[in-house]
């Protein structure tokens, strides 16, 4: 090696350390800024670094990884993962959280399954990312986190580092299987990364859910093989069984999943009878501590899965299954302040700035105080140590004061009646607990509109973080949501801390959230009373873009699931406020117009009108052959009455042919159900009658 060599290779070596050293760097003042909010380091100081790196790692491409800070907006990784539609939509679960909660569950299943065996599998609910793998011909082929349900991002080589994940499925095994489960660190593994973070002056994680969440939606795989991840399945999606016969209960799918090789949740037990789903809820609270993954209640699902089926889904969660939330978990601390918070709707809600507290695994240093008359009810006072308590996903919340250990000096809490962002007098509204700040140009309601506009729940805008909206609306250059749009690079550069690469980046993100909103999307993005995804989810499937649901009369918005007398008259308010009405024809002028395409709710069809419901095991997925007769306009029972126009038996129907029979319904095998899909003129082929020999059913019921 010539001295010229070794000297080139030794300034690599330099410059490669120096990289490294500028992303701890910027990562460490990232954090000090954007989540700390208590900069160290000056604006230029941040600067410099932040340039230095992107010049070398333009000198080196090859060094440049996902996680770089120049890849991040405002200490956020942008998700470059692909994405990809379920085949069958992942859905969330209802919770109770009493034994009569959970008695009222098991009425609604019994009247809506008159007869049914209340017996249910029941395992622990996992604290995790959810997600769903999907085998071809037993290998494993692909991975999907459970995203909005429909869509996932696609994290397959990710979870090819999963050690206990079974890459090729063993013994006997369905054609291709959509298995569901979460993704996990047990309390030992995370204290123990979380430990190891911390030495490497790397950002820990709050708690195992998210350490699972972080280093699964991950680009650099690399990060997510060193770290002990486990999968548990509890479930399936779609299966196409080829040969093999197809499941009856949920505690013969538990058994198979564990044949295949997968992991499942521990202490998983079939119980029969509402009593024995007790006991095994306060055995299960009673140990919850001492397991070795964080859980937080107990998933109940209906074993039989005929019944199941026939039960169906809401438009969120299924009917056959319900989650028994263990109780929330508390702490005690000091209220050090109440301070008012502006919300986008204008509500001022007090929140308690709190000692810092560890509750249930989590630092917490706010909560809310819900309003007025809770702190009034609660009689709690600044200076009061408190209970904290934490739900789940839910703010945490100051559950009351320790009275015996009040200050014989403290004052009750006095609620503003002016809202403490732009001083104007607010008001609360007749039959309200809210005080709200009126003043349409509140810069607080400005900015909780904007964050929401492109927040994860509205257009999803990357790397628009709060910080931003601030400097853009106290700048004055941004007052709704429509000037987002017109910003340019050359306008963003007279900010303190943008740059060109950062400046583009803003500018690409907004285009393409521009380019690719959905009509869902922005319904939800627009913040309208009472609508969230779901709704939103509703109205997008039932409306052309926002002049058709501009136009729909209360009347007309009440015949859609889910959607009653109150939320009907905020979407007619919305539409008829002045402001918003112009917002949305700037948004329209600028392209921000989606357009739904897709068939109309409640497709016409041979169908139209008519019950149907399918019995036995057919060629195909039940929910595809429910799919297809909805499309072709058809609604799907639930079990066999005098309503139900058809019903499709596939092989070892069971009772519910019997049934049909003597209430004299029509029934058809599978091959005449599809050629009346096909027919289209609304008579029926291969009826269990005399005249329709060609396709007539095995009556073995
Ligand atoms: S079963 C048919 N079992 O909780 C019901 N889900 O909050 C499908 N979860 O989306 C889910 N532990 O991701 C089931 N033992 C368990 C679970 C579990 C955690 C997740 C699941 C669901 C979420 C709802």
């Amino acid at each position: 090696m010539n001295q010229g060599t070794l000297h080139s290779l030794l300034a690599e070596e330099a410059d490669k350390r120096r990289i490294e050293e500028l992303r701890r760097f910027i990562d460490y003042h990232n954090y000090r800024y954007h989540t700390l909010d208590a900069p160290e380091i000056t604006d230029d100081e941040y600067n410099a670094a932040f340039q230095e790196l992107l010049r070398l790692e333009e000198r080196y491409p090859q060094w440049k990884t996902p996680d770089s800070p120049t890849n991040r907006v405002g200490g956020q990784v942008l998700s470059a993962l692909e994405t990809r539609r379920h085949t069958l939509r992942m859905y969330s679960l209802d919770n109770v959280f009493s034994t009569e909660d959970w008695q009222g569950f098991l009425k609604r299943l019994e009247n809506a399954l008159p007869g049914v065996e209340p017996d249910f599998w029941c395992d622990p609910k996992m604290d995790g990312l959810a997600l769903e793998l999907v085998y071809e011909n037993g290998r494993f082929a692909e991975a999907l986190t459970r995203g909005d349900g429909e869509v996932g991002e696609v994290v397959t080589e990710a979870m090819r580092t999963v050690r206990n994940l079974p890459k090729v499925l063993r013994g006997v095994f369905p054609e291709r299987l959509e298995v569901r489960g979460e993704v996990i660190f047990r309390r030992t593994d995370f204290m123990a990364l979380n430990e190891r973070l911390r030495k490497d002056n790397a950002k820990t994680f709050a708690n195992p859910r998210n350490a699972a969440a972080g280093s699964i939606r991950q680009l650099d795989t690399s990060v997510t093989a060193s770290r002990p991840l486990r999968f548990l399945a509890y479930g399936f999606g779609e299966v196409r069984f080829g040969d093999m016969p197809s499941w009856r209960t949920y505690a013969e799918v538990m058994a198979r999943l564990r044949d295949f090789g997968f992991e499942t949740p521990p202490g998983g037990r079939l119980c029969r009878g509402s009593a024995a789903v007790e006991t095994y809820h306060a055995e299960l609270a009673e140990k919850r501590e001492t397991l070795a993954y964080e859980i937080d209640g107990v998933v109940m699902k209906l074993d039989d899965l005929e019944a199941q089926e026939a039960l169906g889904y809401t438009a969120r969660a299924p009917r056959f299954a319900v989650a028994w939330k263990f109780p929330a978990q508390q702490a005690t601390t000091r209220l050090l302040d109440i301070t008012i918070q502006v919300g986008r709707t204008g509500v001022l809600t007090p929140v308690a700035e709190l000692e810092p507290v560890s509750v249930s695994g989590v630092i917490v240093s706010r909560a809310t105080l819900h309003n007025e008359d809770e702190i009034r009810n609660r009689d709690v006072r600044v200076g009061d140590r408190v209970v904290v308590q934490r739900a789940g996903d839910v703010i945490p919340e100051v559950v009351r004061a320790v009275l015996s250990e009040r200050s014989p000096d403290s004052q009750p809490f006095v609620f503003p009646h002016v809202c403490p962002a732009c001083g104007q007098a607010a008001s609360r509204i007749e039959g309200e607990a809210a005080w709200r700040c009126v003043n349409l140009s509140c810069p607080a309601v400005i900015r909780q509109s904007l964050a929401h506009f492109v927040s994860k729940a509205g257009l999803d805008i990357e790397g628009l973080g709060q910080r931003w909206i601030e400097l853009l609306v106290s700048s004055n250059r941004v007052r709704t949501p429509a000037d987002l749009f017109t910003l340019t690079v050359s306008e963003l550069l007279h900010y303190e801390r943008m740059g060109v690469k950062l400046a583009t980046k803003f500018v690409d993100s907004l285009q393409r959230a521009k380019k690719e909103a959905t009509l869902q999307r922005l319904i939800c993005a627009l913040g309208i009373r009472h609508v969230g995804e779901q709704t939103a989810r509703t109205l997008a499937s039932a409306y052309a873009d926002m002049d058709a649901l501009g136009a729909a009369s209360p009347e007309e918005l009440q015949t859609l699931p889910d959607i009653g007398p109150e939320v009907a008259s905020a979407i007619r308010a919305f539409f008829e406020d002045k402001p918003n009405v112009a917002l949305l024809a700037r948004l329209k002028e600028l392209g921000l117009w989606p357009v739904q395409s897709e068939t109309p709710r409640a497709p016409v069809g041979p169908l139209t009108g008519m019950k149907v419901l399918f019995t036995g095991s057919l060629s195909m997925p039940r929910s595809q052959a429910q799919r297809m007769a909805e499309e072709a306009g058809a609604g799907i029972a639930a079990s066999v009455s005098k309503k139900l126009s058809l019903l499709v038996v596939g092989d070892e129907p069971g009772s519910k042919l019997e049934k049909a029979r003597t209430l004299g319904i029509r029934v058809v095998d599978e091959a005449a159900f599809l050629a009346l899909l096909n027919k289209g003129d609304g008579t029926l082929v291969g009826e269990d009658s005399a005249d329709a020999p060609q396709a007539s059913i095995e009556g073995n019921g």
